[in-house]
């Protein structure tokens, strides 16, 4: 046997999910945002992901209620305010003033664009069947947008306790179009 056990709690560390985003949500004329990077794709066009939103973060219930958020995907250069804006409730505090954050209106959701985010994807929430047992929204993006002149967006993945892996080179391998 050249394998050793590895420990269920650290299991989500070998199967994560894809870019860290952070989560913007309007509610009562107060923007909010928070980090999230458990998410999964399950169709193309209309795109359309689950993520899972802790019952514990204020998003969760401002989620539930205006069924819209945007998602954005931030580079390597945001890292440390994407942890800062991770641990740190928007209940009590304005995540926006404290981490001077910039932001624009989206075209169709009222939560804000994060201007310095490579992405941003406008969302509306289109299931919320497995919300109670698994905190899983299911969301279909409504509006998506880049930085056309970021040339080479490197995002962050989490790893879990403060360690992330920054996207690296491309490769190329065709594979058989649909
Ligand atoms: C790197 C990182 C990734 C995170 N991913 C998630 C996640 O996928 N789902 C989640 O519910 N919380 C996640 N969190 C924790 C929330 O961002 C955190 O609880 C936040 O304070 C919630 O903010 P809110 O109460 O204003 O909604 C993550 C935190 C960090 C630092």
């Amino acid at each position: 046997m050249t394998k050793k056990q590895f420990p269920q709690s650290k299991v989500y560390q070998l199967l994560e999910p894809g870019p860290v985003t952070l989560v913007t949500t309007f509610y009562k004329k107060k923007a909010n945002v928070m980090t999230m990077s458990w998410h999964m794709m399950i169709d193309f066009e209309p795109p359309i992901f689950a993520c899972v939103i802790s019952d514990q973060n204020h998003t969760f219930n401002i989620l539930a209620k205006t069924k819209e958020c945007v998602v954005n995907i931030p580079t390597v250069e945001f890292a440390q305010k994407v942890v800062q804006v991770g641990n740190i409730s928007g209940d009590t505090v304005d995540k926006f003033e404290k981490f001077h954050l910039l932001q624009e209106p989206a075209s169709i959701v009222k939560a804000p664009l994060l201007t310095e985010c490579y992405a941003n994807l406008e969302c509306r929430v289109i299931d919320m069947k497995m919300k109670a047992q698994y905190n899983i929204f299911i969301l279909e993006v409504l509006k998506a947008w880049i930085r056309p002149t970021k040339k080479r967006p490197r995002m962050i993945h989490h790893c879990g306790n403060g360690v992330f892996i920054v996207d690296g080179n491309k490769i190329k391998i065709p594979s058989k179009k649909k």
